[in-house]
């Protein structure tokens, strides 16, 4: 599902990936763990094509995306990729459930589809009472749990979770991992998540070690 070869980045004279090949399977879940500063973020964002590597080749869903311009590729990422942030990013001024349909909106679905869409999301997530709520007046882990939503919206075929559960007590964090395998057994989404969190790692069915810019 995702492919990468020999990707680096450097941010001036630091060397931030120093060559990261990776495979991950449609319907796997893996986990990306390392110290601060190993290049975590850096290697999602580059496999979200929200930054470009300096050198290297990505595809995802069988699409060679490090060769698309951006205009093409916005409109790649708004089907093919969710991503999870570890701060909900949600929109103050938006209801919950607007919050979860924005993604389709920019996708051209209609008010109805998108209405019904993200109404049902909601329902999977068990907030359905908490549909018509702005951010301020959700809890944490509602929030992320709307953040979920949000990505899953367009079915994409790859979600991409950094430190999702970062911000979450131990109960919310539970459940929002729980959610995430519960999401792969229904939509056969492939997921990769960074995580500073053990457990998490652990039940995953695979875990990748960065240090300095490599897999381990
Ligand atoms: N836009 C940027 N400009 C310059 N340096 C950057 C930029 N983004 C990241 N870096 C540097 O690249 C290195 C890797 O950063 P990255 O965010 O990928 O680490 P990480 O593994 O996600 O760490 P953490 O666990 O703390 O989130 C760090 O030294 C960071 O300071
Ligand atoms: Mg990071």
């Amino acid at each position: 599902m995702i492919q990468l070869q020999a990707i680096t980045k450097s941010f001036g004279s630091l060397q931030v990936l120093r060559g990261i090949d990776l495979n991950i399977d449609k319907g796997e879940i893996v986990s990306i763990v390392g110290p601060s500063g190993a290049g975590k973020t850096t290697l999602l964002q580059i496999m979200g094509t929200l930054d470009a590597p300096d050198s290297g080749t990505i595809t995802i869903d069988g699409t060679l995306v490090s060769r698309m311009k951006e205009k093409e590729l916005s409109a790649f990422r708004n089907k093919h990729i969710g991503f999870v942030f570890q701060f909900h990013q949600l929109l103050p001024e938006f209801t919950a459930l607007e919050n979860v349909m924005i993604p389709a909106f920019i996708a051209g679905v209609g008010q109805k589809e998108a209405t019904a869409s993200a109404l049902e999301l909601l329902e999977f997530m068990g907030l359905t009472d908490r549909a018509g709520h702005k951010p301020n007046e959700l809890s944490g882990g509602e929030k992320q749990r709307v953040a979920v939503a949000r990505a899953l919206i367009n079915h994409p075929a790859v979600i991409l979770a950094d430190e999702p559960s970062g911000s979450l007590d131990t109960h919310n964090k539970e459940e929002l991992h729980q959610l995430f395998f519960d999401l792969r057994n229904r939509f056969g989404q492939t997921f990769v998540i960074v995580t500073h969190d053990e457990g998490l790692a652990q039940i995953t069915d695979r875990t990748v070690h960065m240090v300095d810019g490599e897999i381990v």
